[in-house]
């Protein structure tokens, strides 16, 4: 007989544990997405042999061998879903705080402080990369020898994986002005695109769950950008999320989150910045 996953329905009970566990471990609510869930584990049990619900949720949580499996899963479960300059607002915010900050701004670093930039939840590199692409332009436009460094952190190993390498098909290049692809990029064979050393020396990425603080990135950060993330959390968890990511920015720093993101929320130390069609906030300084 035909080994056939494809339709077996959750139970409600099902439901509820799988959305629980996954909740608890990454944040990700999928309370209004039964069907994704649903899909996303028939997929990943298909590609195994398991055969059953409860025995797959046992098995991710068994010692080594669960952890590994769990990265599979993340792998089928998570959004991934990203491109090269998503949010031109949000990118031109980031451009006029950087030049503000290179010309004026020296109220709080010395000129030999680097930039540190982090892209939270940065799927396959494209963000992380245009946000050097944008502060190394910066910085030379401003004949300036700035350091900077772009972190990007993601909870999915597999494209954190892909991030590095940096190998993008020319539908992905498309969303990158040519003359930063020109001189950010190599081509290489099949219209693919390869990132460039200037952007590979100026990144780096590294596995960071969000709703851990204490596995964040070393050091406080001039630029937080956070976009497409806080939409799969609950308010309650999107809100603390926010919370530790303030703890994480030097003051006057600046946070990015995508539009329409978490627009209720305020914090005693962040003024939201009036900036045309972005989600952006400054630090206070104190
Ligand atoms: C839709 S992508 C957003 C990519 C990019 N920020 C953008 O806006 O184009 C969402 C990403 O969030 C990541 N993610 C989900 N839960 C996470 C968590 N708890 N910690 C870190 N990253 C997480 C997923 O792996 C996925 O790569």
């Amino acid at each position: 007989m035909a080994f056939a996953l494809n339709n077996l329905e959750l139970t409600a009970g099902e439901f509820a544990d799988w959305q629980q566990l996954l909740e608890e471990k990454t944040g990700i609510s999928f309370e209004k997405h039964r069907l994704i869930l649903q899909t996303g584990l028939n997929q990943r049990m298909r590609e195994i042999g398991c055969q059953d619900y409860r025995t797959y949720f046992r098995r991710v949580q068994n010692g080594n061998s669960g952890a590994l499996e769990w990265e599979s899963l993340l792998r089928t479960l998570t959004i991934k879903e990203t491109r090269f300059f998503r949010d031109p607002d949000a990118f031109d915010t980031v451009k006029s705080y950087l030049f503000d900050k290179l010309t004026e701004g020296k109220r709080d670093v010395s000129e030999d402080t680097p930039i540190d930039i982090w892209s939270v939840a940065c799927s396959t590199g494209e963000e992380a990369y245009s946000l050097a692409m944008i502060a190394n332009d910066c910085i030379e436009g401003l004949k300036l020898d700035r350091r900077f460094g772009v972190t990007a952190t993601d909870i999915c190993i597999s494209s954190l994986m892909r991030a590095r390498k940096g190998h993008y098909n020319a539908q992905k290049a498309k969303h990158i002005e040519s003359s930063m692809l020109s001189r950010y990029f190599n081509a290489s064979s099949n219209d693919a695109f390869t990132v460039g050393s200037t952007l590979k020396a100026r990144t780096c990425f590294v596995q960071t769950n969000i709703i851990e603080p204490t596995l964040y990135p070393k050091g406080m950060m001039d630029i937080i950008y956070c976009q497409n993330l806080l939409i799969y959390f609950k308010p309650w968890r999107q809100q603390q999320v926010l919370n530790d990511l303030v703890s994480q920015l030097k003051p006057n720093g600046l946070l990015v989150l995508g539009s329409g993101e978490a627009t209720g929320w305020q914090h005693m130390q962040m003024k939201r910045l009036q900036s045309k069609g972005a989600n952006a906030f400054i630090k206070r300084v104190s």
